[in-house]
């Protein structure tokens, strides 16, 4: 039976097991590049045992981060530092993924530390595309309406990043569907007023990712796992639904998608959520089991009985942890040691892990 300390297989990439480091911005770059602060983050969620460890969004075109200060992937330059990082998370027996992304309306925004709202152009701010001219909120920049070319080159440039992901030897690919950002934008008649191939019915609505998907599945070698996050609802009336996520996954999983990460929100400013421990993972119950397709839940969930019971369930595939890991890097070994199961420590600090702990043996290359 499947639980929290079992591998998980997708094509031939092996999770040892089932806890993931979810996205989360850092906030923490020049011109896009990852640097001492990135390679500490993510690598020290490694050394605490996740399975799979997420960059943050990275921009496939510089004006699709969310911040100036958002890691990107746009150019070949960005390559080594990210390359860096992904070996060192293989020397701990953890897989490296990357979520690709473009910010569309909620682009040029400040980082949180800094104020809210749109960055101004001497904070490094800068105009912003959209399905549709229409804001996110009232401090945030009006968009312009992307033409069919700029379309065009938004696929190419998640073509692009994509292929650099894979070079710099990350192993699962995921594209940034969710939270308001532009896919979602795309995905939700309450921000897409468009008339033409990619606005109105269902079909034209989840063009744009469906046709990212493709280029990307295409680009992609097929031992490598492609994942897709979407937010499964907009928790408004008339908004993006469940419904409607579980078509889009069936979908896309017949275009080679692997896994649906299943988080929601984001793309209406004020909207009712009732938020608490595990409030959205039965939203990756219901996909996984009406798209018949892998998924991972997030969300709130923080012990170590809460994610075994969503694997043991078979509520989901994986559990994607944010802000618990940003408390507890350690937290699958203690989540290990509280299920009684023998996870792996790292060589250097076995005086510390509980009595007959396994040693863990640096992985190098791929599975
Ligand atoms: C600091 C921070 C940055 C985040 N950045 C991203 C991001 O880059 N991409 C994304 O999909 N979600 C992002 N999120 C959302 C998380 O991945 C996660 O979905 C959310 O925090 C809920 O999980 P949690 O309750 O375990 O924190 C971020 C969350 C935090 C706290």
């Amino acid at each position: 039976m499947s639980h929290l300390f079992s591998e998980l297989r997708i094509r031939d990439v092996v999770l040892p097991n089932r806890i993931g480091v979810s996205p989360m911005c850092q906030y923490s770059c020049e011109n896009g590049f990852a640097n001492d602060w990135h390679f500490v983050h993510l690598t020290s969620r490694a050394v605490g045992g996740a399975g799979l460890i997420f960059t943050e969004a990275a921009a496939v075109t510089p004006e699709g981060r969310i911040s100036p200060q958002d890691l990107g992937i746009w150019s070949e330059a960005h390559f080594e530092p990210l390359a860096r990082i992904v070996r060192f998370i293989e020397t701990q027996g953890g897989v490296a993924g990357i979520q690709l992304a473009h910010a569309g309306r909620k682009a040029s925004t400040k980082r949180p530390w800094s104020g809210s709202g749109e960055a101004a152009a001497d904070e490094g701010g800068w105009p912003t595309v959209a399905p549709s001219a229409l804001k996110f909120a009232d401090s945030y920049p009006l968009p312009t309406a992307l033409s069919l070319d700029a379309i065009a080159d938004l696929r190419a440039a998640f073509v692009s990043a994509a292929r650099r992901a894979i070079d710099a030897g990350f192993r699962v690919i995921e594209l940034h569907a969710a939270h308001g950002y532009l896919f979602h934008e795309f995905l939700s008649p309450l921000s897409n007023h468009r008339t033409d191939l990619h606005g109105g019915s269902f079909d034209n609505r989840v063009r744009f990712l469906s046709d990212c998907v493709s280029d990307v599945r295409a680009a992609l070698p097929d031992t490598a796992a492609l994942a897709v996050r979407i937010s499964a609802t907009d928790w408004t009336e008339g908004g993006w639904d469940l419904e409607q996520s579980i078509e889009l996954s069936r979908r896309l999983k017949s275009l080679g998608v692997d896994l649906m990460d299943c988080s929601s929100g984001g793309n209406v400013e004020r909207a009712e959520i009732p938020v608490g421990p595990g409030y959205q993972t039965g939203f990756a119950e219901r996909i996984r089991r009406d798209a018949g397709i892998a998924t991972a839940a997030v969300g709130m969930i923080t012990s170590a009985p809460q994610a075994d019971h969503i694997i043991r369930t078979g509520q989901a595939d994986l559990v994607l942890l944010a802000r618990e890991l940003l408390r507890e890097p350690y937290w699958p070994l203690h989540a290990a040691r509280e299920l009684g199961h023998a996870a792996p420590w790292p060589a250097q600090y076995l005086r510390a892990a509980p009595r007959g702990a396994p040693e863990r043996r640096p992985v190098h290359g791929i599975n």
